[in-house]
């Protein structure tokens, strides 16, 4: 098995039609969708800029679709939601598709459309990805970062998800350097809010009053679910059948 993270997404990345990629953005886009998700949302369809996210919604339909996501961290003028976990409530998702636009995150699944299966990770749903990915070849795991730089937020989820694939699996696990890098942050921050307020990001969320996000966020294993991409559209993976569906 081979493990290869690349901190920024914008870099240059290997061929990845054979692999499985797993994006990461903690603060907050993958958690979002996390909670989304299992809160009964029919899909998110992430957009690569708010004017195409409103186009893609009108397409779609706005009767049972919900315009979120942000831009520097708060609500879009015009938009249903934005991008704080908590307010992808059953009550407010449920049966509902989701047409996101958010700074890095949802650009990022953009740049790996060629990969074998996408798949969604945040601290969240951290045990169920590595479980998901286990008896896979090839995984190259992107963090989204913040405007193409490095963000330590996902380069340690990466180095945390790295972890538990390496503790579990079976067979000879190759890492690229930056998936050793990230699996010595993991193993020097401890995961918490507390952590994730000390990251630019979780300073940026501080400023604009949306602290509180950082709580659920930092919540290791909060579900058991794998977000995957397929069409562009993001649904909850039948866990270990590799196809998206209804959460199993
Ligand atoms: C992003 O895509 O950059 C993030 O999700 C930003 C945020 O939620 O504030």
């Amino acid at each position: 098995m081979k493990i290869d993270v690349h901190f920024e997404p914008a870099g240059p990345l290997p061929e990845l039609t054979g692999s499985t990629v797993v994006v990461i953005d903690v603060l907050r886009a993958t958690s979002s969708m996390v909670e989304a998700l299992v809160n009964g949302a029919q899909g998110v369809y992430p957009a690569p800029s708010t004017e195409e996210a409103i186009k893609l919604a009108s397409s779609l339909g706005r009767e049972d679709t919900i315009l979120c996501g942000e831009t520097r961290g708060l609500m879009i003028e015009g938009f249903d939601l934005g991008n704080s976990p908590w307010e992808f409530s059953a009550e407010r998702v449920a049966g509902k598709r989701l047409v996101m636009s958010t700074t890095n995150g949802t650009c990022a699944f953009f740049l790996v459309e060629d990969a074998g299966r996408i798949l969604a990770c945040s601290f969240m749903n951290l045990s169920a990805v590595a479980a998901e990915v286990m008896e896979t070849d090839s995984i190259v795991v992107v963090c989204a970062g913040m405007q193409g730089l490095f963000s330590l937020d996902d380069a340690v989820c990466a180095g945390a998800l790295v972890q538990r694939i390496r503790t579990a699996a079976k067979v000879d696990v190759e890492l690229n350097d930056a998936a050793m890098g990230a699996v010595e942050m993991a193993l020097t921050f401890r995961i918490n809010a507390h952590f994730l307020a000390s990251t630019s990001a979780g300073q940026h969320l501080i400023k604009i009053g949306l602290q509180e996000d950082l709580d659920a966020c930092a919540e290791i294993d909060r579900h058991s679910v794998v977000p995957e991409m397929d069409d562009r559209v993001i649904q909850l993976a039948l866990l270990g059948t590799g196809s998206s569906g209804p959460e199993g």
